[in-house]
């Protein structure tokens, strides 16, 4: 990749800027809080755009141009990535979410842009992917209230169900399970660190060798790092399993 290729254009950056003037907070609030989704934006709307794009900066560095990726789960956090995919790297993006209020919502914001959010599972989406980006999903404590407490090393001995764990750990595994045989390999995996560790499952569990990136990125809404995943041929820094 040319070194001299800006990371995130200055193009991208305005188209950015522009989609996140139109976001409907009060629509999205009503998607991620409970309560007091105003105030939640309010604060979250500059970081979720300025880490966003340092995060889109990063994967620049990481994807070719003109490959495709699938995005499970993908929702305001996603966008500069997603804009630097199709702007600036000329790439083909399938971002999916479950929640069709929130994806009428960010595809308004995203109108006269390449990016087009599709409200069904992400595992049914046609490969193959060069790159898989699966944030926050599979430690979401709403769709896993036992699962994420464990994931977070939170979770209550007294309170803890390990029947209910176990279906959870069934279905975020079935996810991984249909997600993961999508990406060509090599190939790229952007996820959290708190969900590493069912993509190096899988990877074990097919005898495919991967490498985490030492480097990991902060992000505003949900809060836990980023990092990136090598899947299917060892890269020169990180750990290599
Ligand atoms: C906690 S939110 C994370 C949103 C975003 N990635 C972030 O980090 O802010 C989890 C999202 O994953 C979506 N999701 C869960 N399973 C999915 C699947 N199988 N296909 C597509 N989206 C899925 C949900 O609809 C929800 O929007």
């Amino acid at each position: 990749m040319g070194k001299s290729r800006p990371r995130v254009s200055s193009c991208t950056r305005a188209t950015i800027g522009r989609v996140f003037q139109r976001l409907e907070f009060r629509t999205l609030g009503r998607v991620y809080c409970y309560e007091g989704g105003d105030g939640f934006w309010r604060t979250k709307r500059e970081p979720a755009r300025r880490l966003g794009t340092r995060i889109a900066a990063a994967l620049s560095h990481e994807l070719s141009i003109g490959g495709r990726s699938l995005y499970v789960g993908a929702g305001v956090a996603e966008i500069p990535a997603l804009l630097m995919e199709t702007v600036d790297l000329q790439r083909r993006v399938h971002p999916f979410n479950l929640r069709r209020l929130e994806v009428g919502s960010l595809n308004r914001a995203c109108q006269g842009t390449p990016v087009r959010f599709v409200t069904r599972d992400a595992a049914t989406a046609a490969g193959p992917f060069d790159h898989l980006w699966i944030v926050s999903v599979l430690n979401d404590p709403e769709r896993f209230p036992d699962l994420a407490p464990l994931s977070y090393g939170r979770a209550d001995p007294v309170t803890f169900d390990p029947k209910r764990f176990s279906i959870q750990r069934r279905t975020v595994q079935s996810l991984v399970d249909r997600c993961m045989p999508k990406l060509s390999r090599p190939g790229l995996v952007t996820t959290s660190t708190e969900e590493v560790v069912w993509i190096a499952d899988w990877c074990h569990r097919h005898g495919i060798p991967y490498l985490v990136g030492r480097k990991q990125f902060p992000t505003a809404l949900v809060g836990d790092p980023i990092c990136f995943i090598h899947v299917g041929m060892p890269k020169k820094s990180g750990r290599m399993h």
